[in-house]
């Protein structure tokens, strides 16, 4: 069988905060006898080409070091500046500066360098995610030629935020040097199918340099899960109750209303806390009755536009504070911290409400979480974004548009007022869907599109192109 090689620009932590990725791959790696390659989190003057290895919970780890100024163009420029906010369609928070891409490129090149002389003929690769599209074109330059796939956890952008990414012509170009690219939902992949189709015309010009060939690359949706039946477990494990009792103690009566995100502009946080307060306006009978708790962990706080939604979330959090707090009652509580796992299962089971309201987001495994932590006997409902990749799977949650916080408040007002009955139905539907979508089948059926498979004569199978242009 085949090594997997797994590819990211992060690699798992030690100790029980690694993400459900890392735990379903960690699995695979470990029967394959592959490794996972990634940056050490280390910034060096002058970073060695070599990878060291390190086993971290019996996971085989490879990591290089980046020297800052290289890191500060590929991460926070490029990927976090220019891509992520024109894949999640915020053009209006993108810093343009073209020659970030200097560094995004150089550091795919110093990735696919230190990862060569790892390499046998016949590993599978898997690269993850946005900050590393070029990395198959490096290492095809390099002479490379084994399998490789992509996968993009992030939304596919619409065209008109596409062309506006410097250098997109050539990331394109980039991503048709994988055999097979992931996408998270149906809507990704007719995104970048109408990008592949739009690509027709430009071939007229007779400029064979001007098209980008995916005539041999594969595109298909592979919705990511998370393994709801160990977050099942989890949510009655002693760390669980744990953080249950601590917050039993203060909850009394009221009903949790619960958010887990990464402090992103793209989550919609400001707008999550407006649709609360408009419940509150609008229906008295919920004040000291409900309690809002959003936990969450700064995350990429270097960037101007993620301080500045922590900012505008301080400032909403403060005015509905202002606006219905009293001496013995407080509406919400604003945690910026990240918790473990297991406190986390807890706080979802806790929760009669996980109000899930991303702008736009490739999956959120959080709607997963949620669904997987619920007491079956008497479950939680999950109030949940349209603009989610997990609307898709999720179609019994109340799916809202976030942008409307008059909807978002009243579908907060139904979840709250469910009858116990319907919650029970539209959680069964739930958790078979969280099922279905698991992560590590996720995982198992992209590795077995993108292994070379041969049919019993011998001959190799025929692989239909999603998504091709002559
Ligand atoms: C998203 C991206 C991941 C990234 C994570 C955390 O989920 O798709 O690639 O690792 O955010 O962001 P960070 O910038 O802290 O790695």
């Amino acid at each position: 069988m085949s090594r997997i090689i797994v590819v990211s620009n992060r690699t798992p932590g030690k100790g029980p905060t690694a993400g459900g990725l890392a735990v379903a791959l960690r699995k695979t790696l470990a029967e394959r006898e592959g490794f996972w390659f990634g940056w050490s989190g280390k910034l060096v003057e002058h970073p060695s080409e070599k990878a060291r290895f390190e086993d971290i919970d019996g996971l085989s780890v490879a990591q290089i070091d980046l020297t800052r100024d290289d890191h500060h163009a590929y991460y926070a420029g490029f990927s976090n500046s220019i891509l992520w906010p024109s894949f999640h369609l915020r053009l209006d928070l993108a810093t343009i500066e073209a020659h970030w891409y200097e560094g995004y490129r150089g550091v795919n090149a110093q990735f696919a360098r230190a990862l060569l002389p790892l390499l046998k003929p016949d590993d599978l690769i898997w690269v993850h995610d946005y900050h590393l599209i070029p990395l198959a074109s490096e290492l095809r330059a390099l002479g490379v030629r084994n399998r490789i796939g992509f996968y993009l956890h992030i939304p596919f952008p619409t065209l008109d935020a596409l062309y506006a990414i410097p250098h997109h012509q050539e990331l394109m170009r980039d991503l048709s040097r994988y055999d097979l690219v992931g996408m998270q939902a149906q809507r990704d992949v007719t995104a970048f199918t109408e990008f592949a189709e739009h690509q027709a015309p430009s071939n007229l010009s007779g400029d064979p340099l001007q098209t980008v060939d995916f005539s041999r690359t594969e595109v298909a949706s592979f919705p990511i899960g998370s393994d709801p039946d160990a977050f099942a477990k989890l949510a009655v494990s002693p760390a669980a109750t744990k953080m249950i009792k601590r917050m039993d103690r203060v909850m009394g009566v009221q009903k949790l209303v619960l958010g887990v995100d990464r402090l992103d502009y793209s989550k919609g946080l400001p707008q999550r806390v407006e649709a609360y307060e408009k419940l509150l306006a609008n229906d008295s009978r919920f004040r000291r009755n409900v309690h809002m708790l959003q936990v969450a962990p700064p995350s990429r706080d270097t960037i101007k536009e993620y301080r500045e939604v922590s900012d505008a979330l301080d400032a909403m959090c403060g005015r509905v504070m202002g606006r219905f707090a009293e001496p013995d009652w407080s509406p919400l509580t604003y945690v910026k911290r990240a918790y473990g796992q297991a406190s986390l299962a807890g706080l979802y089971r806790l929760a009669k409400v996980g109000l899930v309201t991303p702008l736009r987001d490739g999956m959120n495994l959080v709607a997963h979480e949620y669904v997987g932590s619920q007491d079956p006997k008497d479950p939680g409902v999950l109030v949940l974004s349209r603009f989610a990749g997990a609307a898709e799977i999720f179609d019994t949650a109340i799916l809202v548009n976030p942008f409307d916080t008059d909807e978002t408040a009243e579908a907060l007002r139904m979840a709250l007022d469910m009858p116990l009955e319907e919650r029970i139905e539209r959680w069964q539907a739930l958790m078979n869907a969280a099922r279905r979508h698991n992560v590590e089948d996720w995982s198992k059926s992209f590795i077995e599109r993108l292994a070379p498979s041969t049919a019993p004569d011998g001959t190799t199978r025929d692989i239909l192109y999603l998504a091709s242009v002559a």
